[in-house]
């Protein structure tokens, strides 16, 4: 196992009824901006009932964060912390919202032009205004974790950051507010949350026993209980569990001393950048294609993966490798979300185009052993055709 660090500052509230709890976590004389999305935070009524666990406080409201969340959208909720002397900041969605936000924090503070967040990376953060959420959608994990993605819609640009200073104060996480996902999004948060895991548990092995039976667990939670939050919608157990699997998926912790991959992720965030497919619906086109071209560099995790998490250990290595790929590409089928560009109406001259993208963002020597080069990241797309 590799040296690590783990922080993760997050405070935790899980259950039915919690949105109560904003009174007890969020300071009494704080001045708030609640941040949201397009129409769900109020149609669903979670929006009021923030605002009346919030009982006195001052309050203010941005809705509008896209999916997908726009540089261009989020400066705006920078002028008005500015403009409204905004003290603590609030998001009430998905992982759209909650990114967002955690822009917003760094912007708000930050010294020079706010878009050299994303081009550093975050390493140019230093500090950020504070912030909790109210999660809605589970699957990106952004409710307890230090990343963020944000689209600069006139560069059709993609990028994500980091940073300690942008970890939310509290997340509550209340698996009743899930009812109301179209099934569209609580397919996509199941497959998000897959292919979190395999991020980071099909590398290769360095011997992390605990962090590798920690990701099985977690994807066997999503592979049983993933088509039942389909068939079973009102099933409250099947949404707590699921919402809690999609915040350990990637709040850092299967991630501590093994080595991390991100090739799949940062090739989705292309294509959602050029042809606006869903985050999920992107990587699960990646996915398949990724684990086959690598198959030998990932050749020792892949067997673990097939045996440990699908129980599939007969033939050759190739034969247990390509059923455990075909199980995969299944799973993501049977959760509605199609795994080829065609299905999405794109053919071989848009992997032209992704190409020239992931150049013009140094996405050149991606994965683990930075060994993703533009050649690769074409045969890997042209293996999803
Ligand atoms: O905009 P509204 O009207 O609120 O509707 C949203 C949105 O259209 C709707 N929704 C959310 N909660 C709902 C609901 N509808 C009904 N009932 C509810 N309870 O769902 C739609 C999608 O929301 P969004 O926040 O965009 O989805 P998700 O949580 O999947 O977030 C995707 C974003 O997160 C980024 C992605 O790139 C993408 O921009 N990611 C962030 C990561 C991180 N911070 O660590 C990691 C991920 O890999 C990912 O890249
Ligand atoms: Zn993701």
């Amino acid at each position: 196992m590799f040296s690590f660090d783990y922080y993760n500052p997050t405070h935790i509230s899980f259950g039915k009824g919690k949105i109560a709890e904003l009174d007890n976590l969020v300071a009494k004389d704080a001045k708030v901006l609640i941040l949201f999305g397009g129409n769900s935070a109020k149609s669903t009524g979670t929006l009021d009932e923030v605002k009346t666990a919030l009982g006195q406080r001052k309050v203010v409201e941005f809705g509008g964060i896209e999916p997908n969340p726009t540089y261009e959208t989020l400066m705006q909720a920078v002028s008005i912390i500015k403009e409204q002397d905004i003290d603590f900041l609030l998001a009430v969605g998905g992982g759209s919202v909650i990114d967002g936000t955690k822009f917003v924090a760094a912007a708000a503070l930050f010294e020079g032009e706010p878009w050299d967040i994303l081009l550093s990376w975050g390493t140019k953060v230093t500090k950020a205004m504070p912030f909790g959420s109210v999660l809605t959608l589970p699957a990106t994990g952004s409710e307890m974790n230090s990343a963020s993605v944000v689209t600069r819609k006139e560069y059709q640009a993609k990028l994500s950051f980091m940073s300690n200073h942008v970890y939310p104060k509290f997340s509550v996480l209340d698996p009743s507010k899930t009812f109301t996902l179209p099934e569209r999004q609580v397919a996509n948060g199941v497959v998000d949350a897959f292919i979190h895991i395999t991020e980071q548990y099909l590398t290769y092995p360095v011997n992390a026993a605990v962090q590798d039976r920690f990701a099985e667990g977690l994807l066997q939670t999503l592979i049983e209980l993933g088509p039942k939050a389909l068939s079973e919608p009102n099933d409250f157990d099947v949404r707590a569990n699921l919402m809690w699997v999609a915040t350990l998926a990637l709040n850092g912790l299967i991630g501590r001393g093994v080595p991390q991959d991100w090739a799949t992720h940062m090739i989705g965030h292309e294509l959602t950048a050029l042809y606006n497919i869903d985050h999920a619906r992107t990587i699960a086109i990646v996915l398949p294609g990724m684990l086959d071209c690598r198959r030998e560099g990932k050749q020792a995790k892949l067997l673990q993966y097939a045996e440990r998490v699908w129980g599939i250990t007969d033939g050759s290595v190739d034969d247990i490798i390509d059923a455990a790929i075909a199980k995969t590409r299944a799973f993501f089928e049977t959760m509605g979300i199609q795994t080829r560009l065609t299905d999405y109406g794109l053919d071989a001259s848009s992997i032209n185009q992704v190409m020239a993208q992931l150049e013009a963002h140094g996405m050149t020597a991606l994965g683990e052993k930075k060994d993703v080069d533009l050649a690769m990241s074409r045969k890997i797309l042209e293996r999803n055709l």
